[in-house]
């Protein structure tokens, strides 16, 4: 069980249109392993139902504070005092302004008032109301008073203006409230690297090989990696992801990208952890122009690539960690173990690709941490929970 199964967040979600986007964060953050209660202001409720949050969160949702219920304890006091994060998404500006100036007349103002857990705020609002200085003064106040904010960011909002207002995506919440909830960070001044996705390498301008990382893994190592404490620099291949807030992001398409990037970044890092995937080979011979049908067998020659992980192994300083990834189809461990010593790492997280549940572009994996002496098998888990194991290690590493 991870600690975060042991936490609760309590979700305040005020009235505005960015409410329906709350539901999602909901299922986001019970994916997480987390409790979530919800509390709906008498506005939110006119834009989703109460019933929604009942489904997604598995507990039951207040609104009135004077509704009666079986139990006969006092709900906003009880919720306060269960919360380890009160999340406000969408936050009002009249929440934003009531919550500063203290006033507390109905259940989610009077549950903020009374909750001593730390608030994380995602402020959604026209861009006007947001800019106005009633908002911005409350802001500040609140900022000075320990308040964390996420966004809002630019855009285009419902109401059709463009502007600062929209509230910040759920998978970006979710990261910033994890970071807010892990309060043990082992990683606190270590600066970690982390690779992450495929490669291409292209035959002509429209063409490329590449293989199947979806950069699942990479990008919750990084995630995860900032969680703990760490600063992160990830360098990643083309995905569909969205690098996580407050990584320093490289963006590299070839293996000849990564490696250069690789090679510049590492001497300023603690450690490397190679979870890219990058292609063996590469075209000797790009065409410039795109190829043309011609009725024949086309043979495109290839040639290796510069191996990465191993020219970092070789740079690896005393203090520095490397950390390489093994995907096998056989021999796993034997496989595993002969890479980890030719390319000097100083551990291998290997998986078996062919396992339903590990590899690619899922979000579970099974691995197996080979050291130079032993290796612990980790049975299937999500992403994050192994990213979770690798950072442990490496952590227990350094303090060993
Ligand atoms: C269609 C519609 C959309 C609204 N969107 C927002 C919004 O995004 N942000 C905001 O601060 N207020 C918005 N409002 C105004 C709030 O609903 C209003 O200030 C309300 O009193 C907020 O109450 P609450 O903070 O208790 O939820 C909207 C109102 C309507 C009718």
């Amino acid at each position: 069980m991870s600690d975060l199964q042991k936490k609760t967040v309590l979700l305040g979600v005020t009235g505005g249109i960015a409410a329906y986007k709350s539901a999602d964060l909901v299922s986001r953050l019970r994916k997480q392993g987390l409790r979530v209660l919800c509390i709906l202001s008498r506005h939110a409720a006119e834009f989703v139902s109460p019933l929604t949050f009942e489904v997604l969160s598995g507990n039951p949702v207040a609104v009135d504070m004077f509704e009666r219920r079986q139990s006969w304890e006092v709900e906003h006091i009880s919720w306060a005092q269960q919360a380890d994060l009160f999340l406000v998404a969408p936050a009002s500006a009249n929440f934003i302004a009531k919550y500063t100036h203290g006033i507390a007349d109905d259940m989610l103002t009077t549950t903020a008032m009374a909750c001593r857990a730390p608030m994380l705020i995602a402020p959604a609002m026209n861009t006007a109301m947001y800019e106005s200085a009633a908002t911005q003064q409350n802001l500040e106040l609140l900022r000075g008073r320990g308040v964390h904010f996420i966004g809002p960011e630019g855009g285009l909002l419902a109401c059709g203006d463009v502007g600062a207002g929209r509230m910040s995506e759920p998978a970006q919440i979710v990261e910033e409230a994890l970071s807010l909830l892990t309060t043990d960070k082992p990683l606190l001044g270590k600066v970690i690297m982390v690779s992450a996705g495929p490669t291409r390498e292209y035959i002509d301008p429209v063409r490329y090989l590449t293989n199947r990382s979806s950069g699942k893994m990479g990008y919750a190592l990084a995630a995860q990696a900032l969680r703990m404490g760490a600063a992160v620099k990830l360098i990643s291949g083309p995905v569909s992801l969205k690098p996580p807030t407050g990584v320093e992001f490289y963006q590299v398409e070839s293996t000849k990208e990564l490696y250069d990037r690789s090679v510049d970044i590492f001497p300023f890092c603690d450690a490397a952890i190679m979870a890219a995937a990058p292609a063996d080979y590469y075209v000797k011979h790009r065409h410039s122009e795109k190829l043309k049908k011609t009725g024949q067998p086309l043979s495109v020659e290839l040639d290796e690539n510069p191996d990465v992980a191993a020219t970092l192994g070789q740079m690896k300083r005393e203090s520095q960690k490397l950390v390489i990834f093994v995907a096998e189809t056989n021999d796993i461990i034997k496989n595993a173990r002969a890479k980890l010593r030719s390319k000097n790492a100083d551990f291998a997280v290997a998986n078996d690709v062919t396992q339903e549940g590990a590899g690619f572009d899922v979000d579970t994996n099974i691995v197996n941490i080979v050291a130079k002496t032993g290796s612990k098998p980790l049975p299937l888990m999500s992403k994050d929970e192994v990213a979770r194991k690798i950072l442990e290690r490496l952590s227990a590493g350094w303090n060993a």
